[in-house]
Parts: structure tokens; sequence; C-alpha cells
């Protein structure tokens, strides 16, 4: 155990729901790690969309969480709590937080911390855990991606999109995204899908079903919702698996239940915040078993477009609402 840490840090507070300027620093007392949690001093974490959900008011923190924002960071084990067997003071890790990752330093539960992949900086480990437990949980675990599947992605362009076109043609599935502008389609073709359509200007179902020889996707991952849904069941192959991760286009829906039925579809949604730990932890065993060996042996890293220092988080949020990001936005914690 370290003694030579300092009592207090600078994390990021949410004065109050509103816009990014409610995104302050402020001196916090540094967290003690409890039972099963280590405590690590942040090198970098990563900006997610529930992140300026929560700024907004509008996701608050599950119960026993941290008020601070982050759900994703990397840095250096500097204590380690009461039956922690795997860690010790001194590992580099990346770990998924239900919050508390703005911050120099933030507690992780043991089970949620992952290794550093091999080959990948501090920063692009921070830019992993929230999409990768997200992708592989809803992508893999619960609609069974198989190798030559093919996985239509909406937001190719996004932190969650961009992880899954990595993940996916890596593993040897073939992915269709979907994103609003030339510049992003050009930029998820570069990083490995096999087609980006414009979906502003190019109607998403009869060019997947063009895509795939009238057969359509395999696997469905939806971040939009609402009459989204619709059209996903459209562009769905026989037996395909839609996994809903958000209603940014809308919470209700109205669907053809014969189509359904005629093609044989699953749907599902999830949420990974209000997991618990034991669940989160089983996901970060998969993940090390089956993701990670993908991201050494390929050298994958997500895309940074920007990476802003910590006390700089309210320009890192405005930067993701503007929508102009392509991949992910990173907070440098030590300076
Ligand atoms: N359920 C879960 O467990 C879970 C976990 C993490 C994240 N999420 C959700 O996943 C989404 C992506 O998160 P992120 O951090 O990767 O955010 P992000 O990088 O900001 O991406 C948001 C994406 O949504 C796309 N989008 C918004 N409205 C759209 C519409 N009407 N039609 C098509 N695309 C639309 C945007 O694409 P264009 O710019 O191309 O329009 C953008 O790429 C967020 O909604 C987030 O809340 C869910």
């Amino acid at each position: 155990m370290s003694n030579d840490l300092p009592s207090s840090m600078t994390a990021i507070e949410i004065a109050s729901p509103g816009g990014p300027q409610v995104l302050r620093p402020v001196r916090r007392p540094v967290p003690q790690p409890g039972g099963g949690e280590v405590l690590i001093r942040v090198a970098a974490a990563g900006v997610n969309r529930p992140d300026v959900l929560q700024r907004k008011g509008l996701y608050p923190p599950p119960p026993g969480a941290s008020d601070i924002p982050g759900l994703e960071l990397a840095g250096q084990i500097v204590r380690v709590g009461p039956e922690v067997g795997e860690w010790a003071v001194g590992d580099q890790v990346c770990a998924l937080v239900a919050g508390g990752g703005y911050a120099e330093y933030a507690l992780a539960p043991a089970v949620q911390c992952l290794p550093i992949p091999r080959g990948l900086t501090p920063e692009q480990a921070a830019a992993l855990p929230e999409t990768v437990f997200t992708v592989y949980y809803n992508v893999w675990e619960r609609s069974r991606l198989q190798p030559g599947d093919w996985l239509l992605v909406h937001g190719g362009s996004s932190g969650i999109g961009t992880t899954a076109i990595l993940l996916a043609k890596a593993f040897g599935a073939q992915v269709i995204v979907t994103a609003g502008s030339g510049e992003k389609c050009a930029a998820c073709l570069r990083l490995g899908a096999d087609v980006a359509i414009d979906y502003k200007h190019v109607d998403f179902v009869a060019a997947t079903l063009t895509a795939t020889q009238g057969r359509g996707a395999d696997v469905i991952l939806d971040m939009v919702g609402g009459d989204y849904l619709a059209r996903d069941i459209a562009a769905a192959a026989p037996d395909a698996r839609i996994a809903v991760i958000a209603t940014q286009g809308g919470r209700t829906a109205e669907i053809d239940l014969a189509v359904l039925m005629g093609k044989r579809l699953m749907i599902g949604g999830s949420a990974l915040r209000p997991q618990t730990i034991e669940r989160k932890g089983a996901i970060a065993s998969a993940l090390r078993r089956v993701i990670w060996p993908l991201i050494e042996a390929h050298g994958l890293h997500l895309p940074i477009h920007a990476t802003f220092p910590l006390a700089e988080a309210a320009r890192a949020h405005a930067l993701m609402e503007s929508g102009a990001h392509i991949g992910k936005i990173v907070l440098r914690a030590q300076t």
C-alpha cells in the first residue's frame, strides 16, 4: 500500500443540469478503495454520449455510483482494497466504472479492470471499456455474431460504431454501417467497413438488401430506435438478431409482428451502466478471452478524434454535441 498519495484531487463536477459550461473543475478528496475495489491514478478518461445525457440531468448515476461523470479510464493502480486478489499496486489497467472517471484518481471494481492491451497507450486504452463492453455484450453475447455474418451498425462513425467495425472485421464478419455524411462514410470504409450508407441520402433498408443479395443483415446494432426498428426488421435476414442500445430517434415503435414471426427474428435491448458488478465482471472475463486477443493480434485501436486536458471537459462535451467527431474523444488527466 502506497502512502504517498495526495489527500485531494482535481475532478470535474456537474454544477447543475445544463450545457457543457456546467462541467467545472473542483477539488475533491481522493477516494479510498473498499472491498473488491482498486484506486487508479487516472492517465486518461474516455468521453461517451451517456456522459452528455448525465450532464443534462437525463441519465442519473445508479445508486451508490460517484456523481462525477466518466464511465471509462486507464491508468496505474495505486491502492488495492480488501478482497482483491488479481491486481497489485503498479499494474497498468483500463476499467469500466459506473461514474468517477473525470478525475485524477478513481475507484474501480477490481473485476471491471482489464490489462492495457499490448501496444496501446493509456489514452488509447481509456477509449476502450465503455464501447467494447457494450458492443461485445450486444453483438457477441446476446446476438451471437458469427464469422461470415453481415452486421449492420447504425451510427458507424460514433464511438460505439467505430468499435463495432474494428472488432467485427477482425472477427471475420462483414460490416455495413449507416452514417450522416460522405466524410463519415469514408472514415468508416477506411476503418474496414464493407459498405457505408449515407442515411441522409440513401434508404438503408434498400442498400442493406442490395449489399447482401437480398438476404438482409444477420445482426443489427441500433442506437437510434423509434421508426428505425420497423426498418431494421425490413433489413433483417431470416433468424436475425436486433440489439437496441439507445433511443435517439424515439422511445416507441410500431412493428409488423407477422414479419417478425415470418423471419424468426429476435429483438433485444440493454443498458450497460445499471447492470451489477458481477455481470460486468463476467463481461470483462469474456472480453479478456475473446476480444483482447483480437485487439492485440490485429493491433486495433479506436480512432481518437480529439484529446483535451481534464480541466477542459466542457470543450470535449461541446465537440461531442456538435456531432463533428469521428470515433472517440478523450480527456488527459495528468499533466
Ligand atoms: N445501451 C448501452 O449500454 C449503451 C452504452 C454506451 C452507449 N450507448 C448509446 O450508444 C450511442 C452511441 O454512443 P457514443 O458514445 O458512441 O456516442 P457518439 O460518438 O456521440 O455517437 C452518436 C451517434 O449517433 C448517431 N445518430 C444520432 N441520431 C441519429 C439518427 N437519427 N440516425 C442515425 N444516426 C444517428 C450519430 O451519427 P451521425 O452523426 O452519422 O448522424 C452519431 O455517430 C449513444 O446513443 C449512447 O447513449 C448505449
